[in-house]
């Protein structure tokens, strides 16, 4: 154990004072808006799904369609497997793929931030829509996460800040540390 049990630091107090008010919750990551989705982005009927793969999917790849497809179409490559997590992802955050593809192994201005979406996700093994729930839509946890990223100053120190309290592939789970804190807040309000 790092730090002393009972020391409860002016930065824990700070973070549940923010969860208890919601004071930041208005704040900004400095993040862009993302092109708008189309509602049957990759889904229909199969024709439908063709269609958009050809306008939109293998440009933003830069990719021929045997990148993801054997001939026939009726089956996926391993790249085609991860385009399908990839389909998850875009759907989550409501985007289309040449939101970070700008070609061939080329990535648009969003790869930094996604790629570090991809880690914490993966951290604490869950996917995109455990907080991303449309176009600039949040689901409840995902509020929670943006109060958190925004005084834990995500931006510049990255995930590893949230296994101070919360424990790796579990969801987000508290940790010993996560519950004095959780505990303390619950004091603070008379529970
Ligand atoms: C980068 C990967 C990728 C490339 C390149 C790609 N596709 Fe796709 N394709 C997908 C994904 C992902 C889906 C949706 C899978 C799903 O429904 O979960 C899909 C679905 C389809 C479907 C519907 C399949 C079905 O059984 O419903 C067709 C047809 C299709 N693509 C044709 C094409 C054609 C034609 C090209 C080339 C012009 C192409 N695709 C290029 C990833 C790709
Ligand atoms: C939020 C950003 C983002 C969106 C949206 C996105 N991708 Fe990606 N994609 C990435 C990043 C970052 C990587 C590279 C890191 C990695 O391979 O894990 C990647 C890698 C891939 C790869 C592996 C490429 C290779 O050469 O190995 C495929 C295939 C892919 N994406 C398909 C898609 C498809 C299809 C879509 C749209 C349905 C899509 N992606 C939407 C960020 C994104
Ligand atoms: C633990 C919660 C959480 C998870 C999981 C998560 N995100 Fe985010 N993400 C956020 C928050 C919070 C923001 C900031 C939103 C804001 O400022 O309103 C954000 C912003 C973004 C942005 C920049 C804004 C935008 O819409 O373009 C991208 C891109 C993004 N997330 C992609 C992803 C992808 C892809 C995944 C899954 C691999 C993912 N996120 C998983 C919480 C999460
Ligand atoms: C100083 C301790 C601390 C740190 C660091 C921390 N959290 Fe938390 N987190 C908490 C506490 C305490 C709760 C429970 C809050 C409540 O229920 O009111 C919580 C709850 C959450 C939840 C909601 C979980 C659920 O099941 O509803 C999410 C999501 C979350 N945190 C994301 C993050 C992210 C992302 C980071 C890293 C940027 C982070 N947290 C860092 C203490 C922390």
């Amino acid at each position: 154990m790092k730090k002393n049990m009972k020391n409860i630091n002016i930065f824990s107090i700070a973070f549940l004072i923010a969860f208890t008010c919601g004071l930041l919750s208005a704040g900004q990551l400095d993040i862009p808006e993302p092109d708008a989705l189309p509602e049957t982005y990759l889904e229909g009927s199969k024709e439908e799904k063709g269609r958009q793969c050809s306008k939109d999917v293998a440009p933003a790849l830069g990719e021929e369609c045997s990148f993801c497809h054997n001939d026939e179409v009726t089956d996926f490559t391993e790249k085609g497997n991860k385009a399908k997590f990839m389909t998850r992802a875009a759907m989550a955050i409501g985007v289309k793929c040449n939101y970070c593809h700008a070609g061939k192994k080329q990535f648009t201005d969003k790869l930094e931030v996604a790629a570090k979406m991809f880690k914490l996700s993966e951290m604490m093994d869950i996917e995109c829509n455990y907080c991303h729930s449309g176009k600039d839509v949040l689901t409840h946890e995902g509020k929670t996460a943006k109060t958190a990223m925004l005084l834990q100053k995500w931006a510049e120190t990255g995930n590893k800040k949230c296994l101070e309290c919360h424990v790796e592939k579990k969801q987000f789970e508290l940790n010993f540390r996560g519950w004095e804190i959780l505990n303390a807040q619950k004091g603070l309000l008379g529970m």
